[in-house]
């Protein structure tokens, strides 16, 4: 039995095995509208053989969006743009998650290969836009990013009716889930964390006080999908600085997240310091961030997904086996092969080969049986 190519049920959804393509950001789209590009970049994965495809952080507001290049699904055009990609990836048996995000004071920067960093005036010259962004306080990333606003009650309810559009948008542009994009430094990581938050209102200060909002949202989101639609949320484990989020806080978290009706916590960490920062206790290798989705599983009974680091079928194997978590993600290594989950498949010695594309499928089982070879002339 292998397990990365059993079935996983959650709600009404069924996810035919335990690959997943996690979120990962190509800041590339127009004004928030997934482009040619996307389509191709997800059609891709949609032939990968992954159970479970994640698209991208998607800004539920404009200002929302961390940088020009993000995806959006703050207009109902976003949406047309978004049906092609699910489309496909529903076709070829999969199912797909939206990524619902808010960018917080990490908002309004240059897209990752610029840098970033905050927008510099070449990048304005360029057609770049530059805002203020929202956060739980008026505390900057670092020296020198934009000074966000802190949020009122009327910015705080106009971002949540937006997760909540969002929501709304994103089973009418064919998506199987939704995720709500608790992580790395941004908006609503920015809440849970003392680093970013120092409200001396209900939104700050004790831990209820921080998850409060985070809460709000993961309420309101639950409340505007259908029953037998599964919901996840990422989280930042641990912030990896002294007197940050710590994973204990985050097994309240999780906890609070259940009773929320969250299905799955997809356990990542970090993003409230700088590459190279000095004030980190992090130390990277192979599913570094792994024991915590099995904290949070064994804690609180939720499901969890690894992410981080996981590159080779034995590890996501061994991490299933173990019980570390109930999903796992393959970010750079299935960008690098989009084929991983195929060829997973055949390490881990799962003989039938129904999940590649019928068509593929005939070539490859003739051949792997020796009955074909790349001299042999194609009788078509
Ligand atoms: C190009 C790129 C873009 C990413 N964008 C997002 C994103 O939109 N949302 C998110 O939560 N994480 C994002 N991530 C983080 C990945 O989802 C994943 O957690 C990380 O790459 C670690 O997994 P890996 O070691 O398998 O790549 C991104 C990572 C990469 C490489």
């Amino acid at each position: 039995m292998v397990r990365l190519f059993e079935p996983l049920t959650i709600r009404g959804v069924t996810i035919p095995n335990r690959v997943v393509i996690p979120p990962m950001d190509m800041y590339c789209a127009e004004d928030g509208h997934a482009t040619d590009f996307h389509r191709t970049h997800y059609g891709k994965f949609a032939f990968g053989g992954a159970g479970l495809v994640f698209v991208e952080a998607t800004g539920v507001t404009r200002t929302g969006r961390i940088t020009n290049g993000c995806m959006g699904i703050y207009y109902d055009s976003h949406v047309d743009a978004l049906r092609p990609i699910t489309a496909q990836i529903r076709a070829m048996g999969f199912r797909s998650c939206l990524q619902l995000a808010h960018g917080g004071r990490k908002a309004s920067t240059q897209r990752a290969w610029q840098g970033n960093g905050p927008l510099t005036q070449e990048n304005l010259d360029a057609g770049d836009e530059r805002w203020q962004p929202l956060a739980p306080s008026a505390v900057p990333f670092t020296d020198g990013w934009e000074m966000p606003k802190e949020m009122d009650r009327t910015d705080m309810d106009e971002v949540r009716d937006a997760f909540v559009t969002g929501a709304h948008r994103a089973m009418d542009a064919g998506f199987d889930m939704v995720e709500i994009h608790m992580a790395h430094g941004y908006l609503l990581q920015s809440f849970l964390t003392p680093i970013a938050n120092r409200r001396t209102d209900d939104y700050g200060g004790s831990l209820e006080n921080r998850m409060r909002y985070p809460l709000e949202i993961a309420r309101a989101v639950r409340a505007a999908l259908p029953d037998d639609v599964p919901l996840f949320t990422r989280i930042s484990a641990t912030d990896w600085i002294d007197g940050g989020w710590e994973p204990e806080d985050s097994v309240v978290l999780a906890k609070a997240l259940k009773e929320a009706g969250v299905d799955v916590v997809d356990c990542s960490s970090g993003g409230n310091m700088l590459h190279g920062a000095t004030n980190s206790n992090l130390t990277r290798g192979p599913a570094y961030q792994a024991h915590f989705a099995k904290l949070l599983r064994e804690e609180t009974g939720i499901m969890t997904q690894a992410v981080g680091l996981i590159r080779t079928p034995e590890l996501a194997e061994q991490l299933l086996a173990e019980g570390q978590a109930d999903l796992i993600a393959i970010g750079r290594q299935a960008l690098f092969d989009p084929y991983w989950a195929h060829h997973a498949a055949e390490k881990l010695g799962v003989t039938d080969w129904d999940t590649w594309p019928a068509p593929y499928a005939w070539w490859l089982s003739k051949w792997k049986r020796g009955l074909g070879s790349m001299d042999e002339e194609p009788l078509v």
